[in-house]
């Protein structure tokens, strides 16, 4: 018997799954984060996710060592270079809104400013999940939204993806790794993706890494980017969520893409992040 039931009231020893919305979004109820999961509730959590893309747990007041262990349980964990991390758990990025440069606009006017993204996108194999606690919350504001970049794909007019046949956007991470002393080739990935575990195809741009289409002269590039922007923003794809304390986030940065929405002034809003590495979607050649 699955360890999921779908809608409200598990019985004892089993999830339950609320989806938020019809395609996106999704709380999980009926486990305990803060103790060792089994394999078949480990199965049950990641087959929710590639379904709802993104989902919540409510109440669960972890340690950072019970976050590592219970992100560890989907891949090896991934340790970001750029920004400010746990001395004690290196995979444990924190994700501050008075880190320097986080929020920050790019001054490049050839950039569409916008805040949607997906984590680690300017990698070669971007890491596939993030696992994102509540540490310091504003009384109200700062949720973030998330965009089904698979529905964002499939509602596009037939002529502009016909433009974006075969087409790669850029990913551009040097700006902030320099800051650190690092740097990183540009990548550039399909702007049409095809997820390596489900098949869906996702319109995946991140906006915070300066896009440009290869092979298109900036304002053909900046037109085609600004009409993937407008499917990013149609509220009908997106779930929105407002953090509270002993909240998780837990969501598949290949299928969906998201907006930290800062509207709360200057408030020290903190969440830890710790993100899972994927598997290559091409052969090393
Ligand atoms: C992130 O971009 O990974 C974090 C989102 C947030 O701060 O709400």
């Amino acid at each position: 018997m699955s360890a999921v039931q779908e809608l409200h009231r598990p019985p004892e020893g089993q999830l339950s799954v609320r989806p938020l919305q019809p395609h996106i979004g999704a709380e999980i109820f009926g486990v305990d984060l803060s103790q060792p999961i089994s394999d078949a509730v480990r199965d049950e959590i990641k087959k929710t996710i590639l379904k709802y893309k993104v989902v919540f747990f409510r109440d669960q007041h972890l340690t950072p060592e019970q976050h590592a262990e219970f992100a560890g349980r989907f891949g090896p964990l991934y340790t970001h270079p750029s920004s400010s991390r746990d001395d004690k758990i290196s995979p444990l990025h924190k994700i501050s809104a008075v880190d320097f440069g986080r929020y920050e606009r790019t001054a490049d006017p050839t950039a569409i400013n916008a805040g949607f993204h997906t984590d680690t996108s300017w990698r070669l194999v971007p890491t596939w999940g993030a696992v994102l606690r509540a540490v310091d919350l504003p009384e109200v504001g700062g949720d973030t939204i998330w965009v089904d970049a698979g529905a964002a794909y499939k509602h596009l007019p037939d002529d502009v993806k016909a433009r974006l046949e075969g087409r790669h956007v850029t990913h551009d991470f040097r700006e902030a790794l320099n800051r650190k002393g690092l740097d990183y080739p540009i990548v550039a990935h399909p702007v049409v993706r095809t997820h390596r575990e489900t098949g869906e195809k996702i319109l995946w741009v991140n906006y915070s890494q300066k896009p440009h289409i290869i092979g298109l002269d900036i304002a053909e590039s900046k037109e085609l980017l600004s009409l993937i922007l407008e499917e990013y923003r149609r509220p009908e794809i997106q779930v929105r969520f407002s953090w509270r304390p002993g909240s998780i986030a837990f969501w598949d940065n290949r299928a969906a893409v998201h907006y930290a929405v800062r509207n709360y002034d200057d408030f020290p809003r903190l969440l830890d992040r710790i993100l899972i590495q994927d598997e290559p979607q091409y052969a090393d050649l």
